[in-house]
């Protein structure tokens, strides 16, 4: 490998729910890396990226400033940095590329279990804690409500219990956070999942082009996740019927099968899931010898 070639820089969260994800994803992408003893940097070996691991907050910032070229970060992360900086500023110099469908939560107004709540009107005058000021203030603006915000950098779910609050806005995931806390969602402020950002810089060439063929390489991730190569024989009469019922795919292979006149072989890539049902149906229909395959790499 060239090693004057520019280094592309990932940021990606150091610990936490995204990480092995974001990792999982570029490996899938064929990048092969050694990571830094202090396991905060990955070396690209077989392609010039590297991985900077850093507390998801920073991602948008590092993006923004220029020092990293891409970022995976959730959503929530990435809205709160562009509408509310780090309290000093909104940032806005980078561009969010598309989301990764992986790291999936919300971001929800909460209330104690043992309040009554009659929907937003119910917030109005009453103090709402949260790490999200940026995105919760614009909610309420969008609402037309006026409350107080509390700003706490963590921990937001005891905030109620120690009277600093009356709600809480925070991250659910499970929810397992708010029932041990007898909390309940009221509101749903923002959905969100991991996203892939850009800074808004000038790249050279050399980095522009791999930032594209990584991003082809990630849209066929996320292509075949989902994707299944299926085979079956089935009653040429049936065709019509069994095309219809496969999930998600478009012009199957017909083949023929040896000494069978009346019967063929379909293979076609299914866009969905396949599941028991359909097979189910497929046979009820006259298919017969299915086999369901993972697809492992696609590229249109
Ligand atoms: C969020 C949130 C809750 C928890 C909710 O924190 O602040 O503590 O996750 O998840 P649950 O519904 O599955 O219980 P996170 O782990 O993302 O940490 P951070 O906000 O400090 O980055
Ligand atoms: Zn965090």
């Amino acid at each position: 490998m060239q090693t004057d070639i520019p280094r592309l820089k990932i940021a990606i969260q150091k610990s936490g729910r995204l990480t092995e994800h974001c990792l999982d994803l570029l490996s899938r992408c064929g990048l092969k890396y050694t990571q830094s003893k202090d396991q905060l940097f990955c070396f690209g070996e077989n392609m010039p990226i590297d991985i900077l691991l850093v507390r998801d907050d920073d991602i948008p910032g590092l993006v923004a400033d220029d020092v990293c070229d891409l970022g995976i970060a959730g959503l929530n992360v990435i809205h709160e940095k562009r509408l509310h900086g780090d309290g000093n500023g909104a940032l806005s110099n980078f561009e969010i590329i598309r989301g990764l469908d992986f790291g999936h939560c919300r971001l929800c107004i909460a209330a104690p279990d043992d309040m009554a709540y009659e929907g937003t009107a119910s917030l109005a005058g009453q103090r709402i804690a949260t790490s999200y000021p940026g995105v919760l203030s614009r909610f309420l603006a969008e609402t037309g409500i006026t409350a107080e915000i509390v700003h706490f950098s963590g921990a937001v779910e005891i905030a109620p219990r120690l009277g600093r609050a009356d709600f809480i806005c925070d991250l659910v995931s499970t929810g397992s956070t708010l029932a041990a806390n007898q909390l309940r969602e009221v509101e749903t402020v923002l959905e969100s999942e991991a996203a892939i950002i850009r800074t808004d810089a000038e790249l050279p060439a050399e980095k522009t082009e791999w930032i594209e063929r990584l991003l082809m390489r990630i849209e066929g991730v996320q292509q075949v996740r989902e994707s299944k190569y299926i085979m079956l024989h089935a009653p040429r009469s049936a065709l019509a019927e069994i095309t219809r019922l496969l999930p998600g795919s478009e012009a199957p292979t017909i083949l023929p099968l040896e000494g069978r006149e009346d019967r063929v072989a379909v293979h076609a890539v299914c866009r969905e899931n396949v599941f028991w049902e359909t097979l189910e149906n497929l046979k009820e229909a006259g298919a017969s010898a299915m086999l369901v395959l993972p697809v492992e790499k696609m590229l249109a």
